[in-house]
């Protein structure tokens, strides 16, 4: 695998490749890589003839100093399982590399951040989406490839190219879960033995109220997940909402509505992680 930490090293390799008609995949990661972002690698690898991930902690996007802080790092290891699954490139530039100068530029997204992860977590998808931006700039995919889990992210990232007429498609991943039915996070790794034990009731919840929602209404489905989670003194729930997939807007009542998902936020300890299930 080659490895590139400069802007400059990284475009000048890629140019000599795009002029030999090489289709390119790219990941981008805040590193901690696991088995989610490995099936990420998988599939571009599948689709491309050169696969490139990112490994890039964007500080733009925390909008909390100690999350930014706290924000798990490992590069050596996650070299050593990009190399298992035989990608390409990576890239990691440093903090300077990225924005030399103060970032500001502000995206209209279109209002798709008004809601969950945005509301709770202000300037946080502007943040993700000028880092997009501009890896996208740089590596000039063909392809790039996110998971689902982040399904805020994605639904704000599809929406962003289309609006800025950015050549770059965007693939939709299926999230990996652990054997207990968890999420793949980065985050996961911050959970203490007991937190780690009580996380998987945020998923078990999700599913659960989607077997539910047939016969119920979407108030009745909020009360019960917030009395489950309460079940759990660890777990601190932050939102559970059900909202239409391509506006985010939170739907009233199920019937009729074709395309919605359930999404939650919730901490279990320090650790915030997030979920969501197709309510299709
Ligand atoms: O999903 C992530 O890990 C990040 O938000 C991303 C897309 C790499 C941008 O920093």
């Amino acid at each position: 695998m080659k490895i590139f930490y400069k802007i400059s090293e990284i475009k000048e390799y890629l140019l000599l490749q795009k002029a030999l008609g090489v289709k390119i995949g790219f990941i981008p990661t805040m590193g901690t890589l696991h088995s989610g972002h490995l099936s990420l690698i998988r599939r571009a690898k599948a689709d491309n003839l050169v696969s490139v991930c990112s490994i890039f902690i964007n500080p733009l996007q925390f909008n909390n100093k100690e999350d930014l802080e706290n924000y798990p790092k490992s590069l050596d290891s996650d070299i050593i399982k990009l190399e298992s699954v035989n990608c390409d490139i990576l890239f990691s530039p440093s903090e300077k590399e990225m924005y030399p100068e103060a970032e500001n530029t502000i995206y209209d997204l279109c209002g798709l951040d008004k809601y969950m992860e945005g509301a709770f977590r202000p300037g946080h998808f502007n943040g993700v989406v000028v880092v997009v931006k501009k890896m996208f700039d740089i590596i000039e995919p063909l392809k790039a490839y996110f998971g689902e889990k982040d399904f805020q992210q994605l639904a704000i990232i599809t929406n962003f190219v289309k609006k800025y007429h950015i050549p770059v498609e965007i693939i939709p991943c299926p999230t990996i879960r652990e054997d207990d039915g968890l999420a793949m996070s980065s985050r996961n790794v911050r959970l203490l033995p007991a937190e780690r034990k009580a996380a998987p009731l945020i998923y078990k919840t999700l599913y659960k109220a989607r077997e539910m929602a047939p016969t119920s209404s979407i108030e009745k489905l909020k009360k019960w997940v917030i009395n489950e989670l309460k079940k759990d003194s660890l777990l601190k729930l932050e939102y559970f909402e059900i909202v239409d997939c391509e506006s985010l807007e939170p739907v009233n009542n199920l019937a009729g509505h074709k395309k919605c998902i359930a999404c939650i936020a919730s901490y279990a300890g320090n650790v915030r992680l997030i979920d969501n299930i197709n309510f299709l």
